[in-house]
């Protein structure tokens, strides 16, 4: 590759779905951002997911999966519940409200989803890091008008910011900072009127 901007790669616009499995013995789902409809007729969609996840594996030895589609009311939980643990040693249905559509997979509440569609796998390409899942749509349908779930918005509204850790000195009576390399000998807490020597560095 002559030149790579790994910003480049945020512009791609993408949806957020959770994507559910079963290995015979329990439920489990993961985030994914790689749902793409192929082609009308037949109805094909296209999941991209990482052979380190445990879906991969399940989804491969199994051939089918339901793709839930996330509305921009699904909270930050779902997101850590779903795409920041793995389902080899978690059940991640034990909490989650679900139901089972006719292929007896999992279906989140209508009130995250607006729509969910069950596939069957057609084809698997080996792409490296990732296994492309080609499949037919054996059931779509439609829950709710809310709007869906977007990189973009998750990234601006749902995934909390990371906290600059304040520099300067700490009131250990209040907790108010004072932002400053130095802490004057003369110095008085405006919120609790303490002096200096209550103040700690924040290291
Ligand atoms: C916003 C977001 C998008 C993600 N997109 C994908 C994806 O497209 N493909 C994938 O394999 N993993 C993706 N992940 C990571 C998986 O959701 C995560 O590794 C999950 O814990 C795997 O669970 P499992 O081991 O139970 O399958 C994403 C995670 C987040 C938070």
């Amino acid at each position: 590759m002559e030149k790579f901007d790994n910003a480049s790669l945020f512009k791609i616009s993408y949806g957020l779905y959770v994507v559910t499995c079963n290995d015979g013995e329990k439920d489990n789902g993961l985030i994914v951002n790689t749902v793409v409809q192929q082609s009308s007729t037949p109805l094909t969609l296209s999941v991209s997911i990482s052979k380190q996840n445990y879906s991969h594996d399940v989804i491969k030895s199994t051939g089918k999966m339901n793709v839930n589609c996330l509305n921009t009311d699904t909270p930050f939980d779902i997101f850590k519940n779903f795409g920041f643990q793995s389902g080899k040693d978690n059940d991640k249905f034990k909490d989650v409200f679900h139901w089972k559509s006719q292929n007896g997979l999992a279906v989140l509440s209508g009130e995250i989803v607006n729509a969910f569609f069950s596939l069957e796998v057609l084809e698997y390409v080996d792409l490296g890091s990732h296994g492309l899942f080609i499949c037919k749509v054996t059931e779509a349908t439609h829950m709710g008008d809310e709007p869906s779930m977007t990189y973009d918005y998750y990234h601006q509204n749902v995934k909390p910011k990371k906290q600059e850790k304040k520099k300067g000195y700490v009131c250990k009576i209040c907790g108010y900072v004072h932002e400053s390399d130095t802490l004057p000998d003369d110095f008085i807490c405006p919120i609790c009127k303490h002096g200096a020597t209550d103040f700690e560095k924040i290291e």
